[in-house]
């Protein structure tokens, strides 16, 4: 699919029918096969397998990941539009996709060997088998540099041992891309990055975290105790480990700000609907003027959002050509996306009163999953950080 196809120039965000063809594909499926399972899996916080095999099968998993390498050949753009129907349905979908697209298939398509792509990222990206990826610590989340785990090399392999925690589908994951010291000395330039298999002895998982939101998508502690990785699992060189976590990373925040457009959005619905519905003092509450002006800063914000995104798509489309970086273009729409997502839901319930407060409808939920967009792959702060930084040439 080319990328000339769906333009900016004039304005014009006409997408191509390859683009309306994947939203629809992604939009019937959420509404068909995740609108019916999704409080139960939010209620019960288990992993929703079955959907998510069906998706794997359906392309989901590995969007942009060329044929050869098991993937649906599509663009940022059908990915991010894919991202946002899937969350709009359910959030959780949406992160256990996202991870797997762009955390773990873009880091193992741009640094992986090929023989890693071949053993690794073919059923993840098919959706045959399920990735994580694990860069945060008990003691390091922000300051991600700053880990305690760590590899030792003994001839052809690395000893690894430590707690990394917060590790999205790590419950689930067969494979997972881990980040940890080598040089411990020298700093984020002494950390690395390793392929995991998850069935091999001294790797277990710690405790699973309950969540306040996206409570289907699993989310553990991983620990390793002398567990051995052959030097072949090893994603590119020693010392290379943080820029490829801070690189796919810029991938990876492009994905949550869709998921959280995706809650914007259904938030945003639900509350027309029910201002239409709704009567209160003689009128339908729509036609109260405080109440049509939080509809207009969500639809405002929400098209906000979606401009950032979209640009920061081209901007990652571009990439692909000329290796530049994308990383503010990716931190505003995270930033911006997953504030708007927070407000909306917000407003949501409110618009609902009681009915907002309670478990009979999705809004409850999605306020409760909007909240870790804020957080997770770099909290609004060191989005904050990560703009300034590049806009003052302080990188
Ligand atoms: N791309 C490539 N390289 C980058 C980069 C990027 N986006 N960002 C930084 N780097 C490079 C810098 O150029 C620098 O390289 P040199 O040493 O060669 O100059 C190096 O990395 C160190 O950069 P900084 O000095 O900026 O590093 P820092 O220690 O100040 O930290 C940070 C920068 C932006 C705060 C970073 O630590 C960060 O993003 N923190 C948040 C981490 C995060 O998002 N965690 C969430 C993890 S995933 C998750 O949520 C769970 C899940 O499963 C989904």
């Amino acid at each position: 699919m080319a990328l000339a196809e769906f333009t900016p120039v004039g304005i014009n965000f006409t997408l191509t029918p390859e683009h309306e063809d994947i939203r629809r594909a992604a939009r019937d499926f959420a509404g068909t096969e995740i609108a019916k399972v999704a409080a139960h899996f939010d209620e019960t916080g288990e992993f929703p397998y079955d959907t998510i095999k069906k998706m794997g099968a359906l392309g989901f998993m590995g969007l942009e990941v060329p044929e050869e390498y098991g993937g649906a050949v599509l663009d940022t753009v059908a990915y991010v539009l894919a991202m946002e129907e899937v969350s709009k349905v359910d959030a959780s979908h949406g992160t256990i996709m996202s991870v797997n697209n762009s955390l773990v298939c873009h880091g193992l398509l741009n640094f992986g060997t090929e023989a890693q792509k071949l053993n690794y990222l073919v059923p993840i990206a098919s959706g045959k088998k399920i990735g994580a990826y694990s860069l945060t610590e008990p003691m390091s989340g922000s300051d991600a540099g700053n880990m305690k785990s760590r590899a030792v090399r003994n001839g052809d392999h690395y000893v690894i041992n430590g707690r990394k925690s917060w590790v999205t589908s790590a419950p689930v994951a067969d494979f997972i891309i881990l980040f940890t010291m080598t040089a411990p000395e020298k700093k984020h330039k002494g950390i690395t990055a390793f392929i995991i298999e998850t069935d091999k002895p001294g790797f277990s998982r710690g405790k699973t975290e309950p969540k306040l939101g996206i409570r289907a998508s699993a989310t553990s502690e991983i620990v390793f105790d002398n567990y051995e990785v052959s030097a072949e699992n090893r994603l590119g060189e020693e010392g290379e480990g943080f820029k490829i976590a801070m690189t796919v990373l810029d991938a990876g925040r492009i994905g949550i700000a869709s998921q959280a457009l995706g809650i914007a959005e259904a938030a945003y619905e639900a509350s027309l609907s029910y201002m239409q519905e709704r009567e209160a003092f003689g009128q339908k509450i729509g036609q109260f003027q405080g109440l049509q002006f939080k509809i207009a800063d969500m639809k405002t914000r929400i098209e906000a959002s979606r401009l950032l995104i979209y640009q920061a798509a081209l901007a990652k489309e571009r990439s692909k050509k000329t290796g530049e970086r994308y990383t503010t273009e990716s931190s505003m729409a995270k930033l911006f996306a997953s504030e708007t997502a927070m407000f909306c839901a917000h407003q949501a319930v409110q618009i609902h009163g009681g009915m907002g407060y309670s478990k009979e409808l999705p809004v409850e939920r999605y306020f409760r999953d909007a909240k870790i967009t804020e957080i997770y792959e770099g909290t609004s702060e060191i989005q904050r950080m990560v703009i300034a930084r590049n806009e003052l040439g302080l990188r």
